[in-house]
């Protein structure tokens, strides 16, 4: 397969890992009018579902398989043969199948939770990937909890599996444990250490524990990484997964990386707004990228300096996300600068006293009143004009 090596392919697992959030469940239809928006939106991957699951979820995987030809359309299974069957069935319709198996790969998971010995894993691991590959030719194989996973064994399972005709392997940071440094030297040290690497392309799935998710997937690329794997609004088991929209930005805005996506950042915000409410799943207000305050300018030299060029406050053009405007928000921290431009925008055109005059009152409303809407500022004009 020949790729562009500076090409970072985008895996959308929101119906999936983050489905799998409590009280976020998604009815097949809801599923199918995200996955249509993933699709205008440019992801290049959408993780569809979990089809051994539920029975809800089979049916999921094989609805958006009909309904979304351009991304490849991915099932997630354990490395068994039961749940690969039903991968495989459940994508019996999509143009392009992949589907996604794997098993831990660290020793907590291979004691802990399979009481089994890391040879006898890796050979799991190996098998899975070669029944798999009597389905699709698109395999891609997860070492669940390789964060916390020995580096050697881990390049040991990486190199067995795609010697099995894994395409992709997916490092996993289960539970958001590494810091963007480990990570990255992870990504790096399977580069420089495995057979036949480039075979395959190398996937940063990062959960976001420590809050370290969207910057352990840029340290992935940054050391050879080309797929990143995430959801819209890092939704995601506990503290979520990477956060899509914020991943893509980065990349764009720093263009010096030289890496690049095939997304259309201008529907981050409705994507957004759509998870959220199919979800039921709030946006923060102070969420990077499309968070209510992503694009506010609330205090008085942040205001005056927006005002001033909007380049001194601004790396990001709201627009560019699809973000209906930046907004200079009145609160009792603005300036006169901010007071002034909303003012001119209702139409008024204000003396340097009069201004002076009417933000005085304003203060006094503002430190009552959180923020400070048109409403307030025509009552602000109406009581001056009586006064005057
Ligand atoms: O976080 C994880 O390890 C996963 C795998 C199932 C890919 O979601
Ligand atoms: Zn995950």
């Amino acid at each position: 397969m020949l790729h562009d090596p500076n090409r970072v392919y985008i895996f959308d697992t929101t119906l999936r890992d983050g489905e799998q959030v409590p009280g976020c469940q998604l009815t097949p239809p809801e599923k199918i009018e995200i996955a249509r928006e993933l699709e205008a939106l440019g992801v290049d991957i959408i993780e569809a579902g979990f089809p051994v699951s539920s029975p809800g979820d089979f049916q999921s995987v094989v609805e958006i398989s009909k309904a979304v030809t351009q991304p490849t359309i991915c099932a997630l299974t354990r490395a068994n043969k039961g749940d690969i069957d039903a991968a495989a069935e459940s994508l019996k319709y999509a143009k392009h199948p992949r589907i996604h198996t794997g098993i831990g790969a660290s020793d907590t998971h291979i004691k802990l939770k399979f009481n089994s010995t890391r040879e006898e894993i890796l050979q799991r691991g190996v098998d899975a990937v070669k029944y798999a590959k009597k389905f699709v030719e698109d395999v891609e194989f997860y070492a669940e909890d390789a964060g916390r996973a020995d580096i050697v064994f881990l390049a040991q399972m990486v190199e067995a599996v795609i010697a099995a005709g894994a395409t992709v392997v997916n490092i996993p940071d289960t539970n958001g444990y590494c810091t963007p440094d480990q990570y990255g030297s992870k990504i790096c040290f399977l580069k420089e250490n495995v057979k036949n690497i480039d075979k395959a392309i190398i996937s940063a799935h990062c959960h976001n524990d420590l809050g370290l998710a969207t910057a352990n997937s840029i340290a992935g690329v940054q050391n050879g990484a080309r797929q990143i794997e995430g959801t819209i609004n890092g939704i995601g088991e506990r503290a979520g997964n990477t956060s899509i929209e914020e991943v893509v930005m980065i990349l764009k805005t720093h263009q010096s990386l030289g890496l690049h996506t095939n997304i259309n950042a201008t529907k981050f915000y409705e994507i957004s707004r759509m998870v959220s409410s199919q979800m039921r799943m709030p946006v923060q207000p102070n969420k990077a990228i499309v968070g209510a305050n992503a694009f506010a300018h609330s205090s008085g030299i942040h205001q005056d300096g927006f005002l001033k060029n909007r380049e001194n406050y601004e790396i990001i053009r709201p627009e560019d996300v699809g973000f209906p405007s930046a907004s200079i928000v009145l609160t009792a921290r603005s300036g006169r600068h901010a007071l002034k431009f909303h003012l001119e925008r209702l139409g008024y055109q204000l003396s340097k006293d009069e201004l002076a005059d009417v933000y005085h009152n304003f203060l006094t409303l503002a430190d009552k009143k959180l923020d400070i809407n048109d409403d307030d500022l025509q009552s602000l004009m109406a009581n001056k004009l009586v006064k005057q």
